[in-house]
């Protein structure tokens, strides 16, 4: 078996179904791995996956429940290191190419943006089309890429996969468990410094992608970003460069105000106008990341240019709507101090319109660097001449702060103390014509100031 455990009792099952991790999930004959996370431990749902007519369990430690249905029962030391180790068995077995994409900000953008591409690609004359597995939702950590893996079924020749992290380590393990063909490191940025301490930190950790790479492999590199560049340096293998001097580059980009960027792509000797349904010039960057990756795969400029014009923002992340002819940008989904400035920069740069207002909440997990990347956020907001400002969060007070040393006038600043009161301060004030940015932290769930500024729900 492919986790390297004992068999503590055969089973009357020869072939098993989906692996799944949540006992919710198990039908007739799948294999069950019981994790121990944060809140629950699924060795306590074992039984619950017998009823359900699992066909094999994956356990740490017994007692064994009674089992009289035929489930095979394996034990090992570590259910979260059998599940990662069965993931990568499936990744061999079914050997499709392996794109793997991390960084600070941008790595779920460049992941739609290449699947995009590579779905109107062909790779040795063969269409891509319906031939590629992607990361889902947010499942790009020790638990979600694995299981991400182990949907592959055998005829995908491409998957597309997201590697987050929180913990040092994590990309080493995920880039073990994946064995990518090719790698990206978007960028490198002050985010989950509560555990990963520092600048510098977050680039050792993005870097382990490239480290633990198979130099037969290919590093898609990122040469407008500093770090990145330097972990590029190191790489052995073949290398594909974008951004300022870059095989892959982004000329004469002009913002279309809420409509989007446009750009010229250039690929080697090839080159053509882009135009992209993004917001904001660092999706630029994400644009042509994903470029990059997908030529690394043999995609010519047509099919980069097509998946490019063809993708859309997900929900909350840039995404623009207007709502009684007020322009919502609705980028709630999460935010660091890179993911903010370049939000505050996309509203600044919208034409046109009356009022630019900036629905911000706090900023998490950046441990000692909290309150000066608060500050510092409410003088960038008076920088870009960011009309009016409602805040929410512990670090509300910080960020007003810096708006008043930066220039802005005290009544231009609110500070709410919930979600729906942001929201109807907010009601009162904005008329039409007026562009509002929403974005803090995913813990601060700034979508409910949206939703109660619309008046829904509740
Ligand atoms: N290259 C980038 N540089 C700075 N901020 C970015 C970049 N790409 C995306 N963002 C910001 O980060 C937010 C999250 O984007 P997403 O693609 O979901 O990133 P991730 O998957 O890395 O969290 C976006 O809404 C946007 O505000
Ligand atoms: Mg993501």
């Amino acid at each position: 078996m492919a986790t390297g455990g004992e068999v503590i009792q055969e089973g009357g099952w020869a072939l098993f179904g989906d692996v799944v991790t949540d006992s919710r999930k198990v039908e007739q004959r799948s294999v069950f791995i019981a994790l121990k996370g944060e809140k629950f431990d699924g060795h306590a749902f074992q039984r619950e996956a017998i009823r359900r007519g699992a066909g094999c369990l994956i356990i740490h430690k017994g007692p064994v429940v009674s089992n009289s249905r035929g489930a095979t029962v394996i034990q090992v030391r570590d259910t979260l290191k059998a599940l990662g180790d069965l993931a990568h068995y499936r990744r061999k077995r079914v050997a499709p190419k392996v794109l793997a994409i991390t960084g600070s900000n941008g790595k779920t953008t460049t992941k739609e943006m290449v699947a995009a591409i590579l779905e109107r690609a062909s790779l040795l004359g063969e269409s891509l089309r319906r031939n590629i597995l992607k990361t889902e939702g947010n499942y790009n950590n020790l638990v979600g890429l694995p299981l991400t893996l182990l949907r592959l079924r055998g005829k995908e020749r491409v998957a597309v996969l997201e590697l987050g992290t929180s913990r040092p380590g994590e990309i080493r393990r995920l880039t073990e468990i994946a064995d990518p063909d090719i790698g990206l490191i978007t960028c490198v940025a002050p985010a989950h410094l509560t555990g990963l301490g520092s600048l510098a930190g977050v680039a050792r950790e993005k870097g382990e992608l490239f480290r633990r790479m198979d130099p037969r492999g290919t590093a898609v590199v990122n040469l407008d970003d500093p770090w990145v560049r330097r972990l590029g340096a190191k790489f052995r293998g073949n290398k594909i460069t974008y951004g300022r001097n870059g095989t892959v580059t982004g000329d004469s980009c002009r913002v279309l105000g809420a409509r989007g960027i446009e750009f010229t792509l250039r690929v080697g000797r090839e080159q053509g106008r882009i135009r992209l349904r993004f917001l904001g010039k660092h999706n630029l960057s994400n644009a042509l990341g994903a470029a990059a990756m997908a030529y690394g795969l043999g995609a010519n400029l047509e099919a980069v240019r097509r998946g490019l014009e063809a993708v859309r923002p997900l929900p909350m992340r840039m995404a623009v709507e207007r709502w009684r002819g007020i322009g919502i940008i609705n980028d709630a989904y999460n935010a660091n101090p890179a993911s903010m400035e370049a939000a505050l920069k996309t509203l600044a740069d919208i034409e046109g319109g009356r009022e630019k207002i900036a629905v911000l909440g706090d900023m998490l997990e950046l441990d000692r660097e909290t309150q000066k990347s608060h500050l510092r956020l409410g003088k960038q907001a008076a920088r870009y001449r960011i009309g009016r400002l409602y805040l929410l969060g512990e670090h509300a007070t910080q960020v007003k702060e810096g708006a008043l040393l930066g220039g802005m006038a005290e009544e231009r600043v609110v500070v709410g103390s919930d979600h729906r009161e942001l929201g109807g301060m907010l009601r009162e004030q904005a008329r039409r014509g007026d562009w509002l940015l929403f974005k803090g932290s995913r813990g601060m769930n700034m979508e409910k100031v949206l939703a109660a500024f619309q008046e829904i729900g509740e």
